[in-house]
């Protein structure tokens, strides 16, 4: 069993993700890959988590989803590259002190910060089945911030939907470190965001990737199913006939070579697709070769994991993070004076 990461001297880097179930090629273009590379860079200490928790602020009618999903998402995340003896993997609810630190930062939390942020509204609209007037869905930005700030990170990896939530949790750990101080100094470090870039990916309708919409290629699917999801996927609408010539950049079979393709492939897709020298059928096998290529390690690393084993990963990621955020609560509970201050004990 690897030692705890408690010591490690690295910047923090934590980010989190709610158990959506089986995760797609946005998800994994959008956060995974980019976490996986912060990992095997080796110069991070990295925490990243299932966000169950956060699942409950719009899923609380219906939990049956929740557990299966993470141990779903826990499979991606060990397929994606995630190596829990160089990264800690771990569950948002397994570690109590995500459920300690949301109330305290929620005394000190204005009512308006949390009502103008930019999803709140949106999500509520969005999420019309759902009643989300609720104070857990209006306190999502102080969960959101205590995840953060529990694990004093430097930085939090997330893409441009997250920016909002991890400026809020700046906002939050100032005031609170204006409220209180330990020994003089400050216990919550304001964490900077670690913009992930995201290539435009479309799904098979040409829409952003996305769950909602039913138009992903995930991370599972085999190979007869990516091929056939290519397929049926939309093209240039100026390419109506094989001998009608069409633009790649006015494709979302194009937007998939831009990002997946060698730089041969890519040259022949320009050519070809401009002067009508390949049909859409031909180019949208090459992009199933070269998702194929991306998808089959992820594959066979999944396929390599026992449930129990993931199980028992989850187990030690948790022991790890659960050690690291109670060195946090110890400071926070000094601060605010609920324990007598650390010079004072024994
Ligand atoms: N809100 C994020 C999402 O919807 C998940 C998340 C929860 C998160 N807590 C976090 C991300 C802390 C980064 C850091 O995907
Ligand atoms: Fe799109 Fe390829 Fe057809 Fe061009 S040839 S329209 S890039 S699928």
């Amino acid at each position: 069993m690897p030692e705890p990461a408690i010591s490690s001297s690295l910047p923090r880097v934590l980010s989190g993700m709610r158990p959506t179930g089986k995760l797609h090629l946005g998800n994994y273009m959008g956060a995974l890959a980019n976490w996986v590379k912060l990992q095997d860079s080796a110069q991070y200490d990295c925490y990243f988590f299932i966000a169950d928790v956060h699942a409950l602020t719009t899923d609380y009618a219906d939990t049956s989803n929740i557990l299966p999903n993470t141990l779903e998402v826990a499979l991606d995340f060990l397929a994606a590259g995630l190596d829990p003896k160089r990264c800690t993997i771990f569950v948002q609810s397994h570690a109590k002190q995500h459920y300690e630190l949301p109330l305290l930062l929620g005394m000190i939390t204005p009512l308006g910060w949390l009502e103008r942020v930019p999803s709140y509204k949106e999500m509520q609209e969005n999420l019309e089945s759902k009643d989300l007037t609720t104070y857990g869905f209006l306190g999502y930005p102080v969960l959101m911030a205590s995840d953060i700030l529990l694990y004093q990170p430097q930085f939090v990896p997330v893409g441009q939907d997250q920016q909002a939530h991890v400026e809020l949790t700046r906002e939050v750990a100032r005031r609170f470190n204006q409220f209180y101080k330990l020994d003089g100094s400050e216990v919550l470090p304001e964490p900077k965001v670690l913009l992930t870039p995201s290539p435009k990916l479309p799904g098979t309708d040409g829409r952003k990737m996305s769950k909602s919409y039913g138009n992903t290629i995930q991370l599972t699917d085999p190979e007869p199913v990516i091929r056939q999801k290519l397929k049926t996927m939309v093209t240039d609408p100026a390419r109506v006939r094989r001998t009608d010539p069409g633009d790649p950049d006015l494709c979302p079979v194009g937007d998939l070579h831009k990002v997946f393709s060698t730089a041969e492939t890519l040259a022949k897709v320009y050519d070809g697709c401009r002067s009508a020298g390949i049909g859409c059928i031909e180019c949208k096998s090459w992009a199933a070769d070269a998702l194929v290529q991306v998808l089959q390690p992820i594959q066979a690393r999944r396929a390599s994991f026992t449930e129990s084993q993931v199980f028992e990963i989850l187990e030690d990621g948790s022991n790890r993070a659960r050690a690291r955020a109670e060195q946090t609560m110890v400071e926070v509970r000094a601060a605010m004076q609920l324990t007598p201050p650390t010079s004072a004990r024994p």
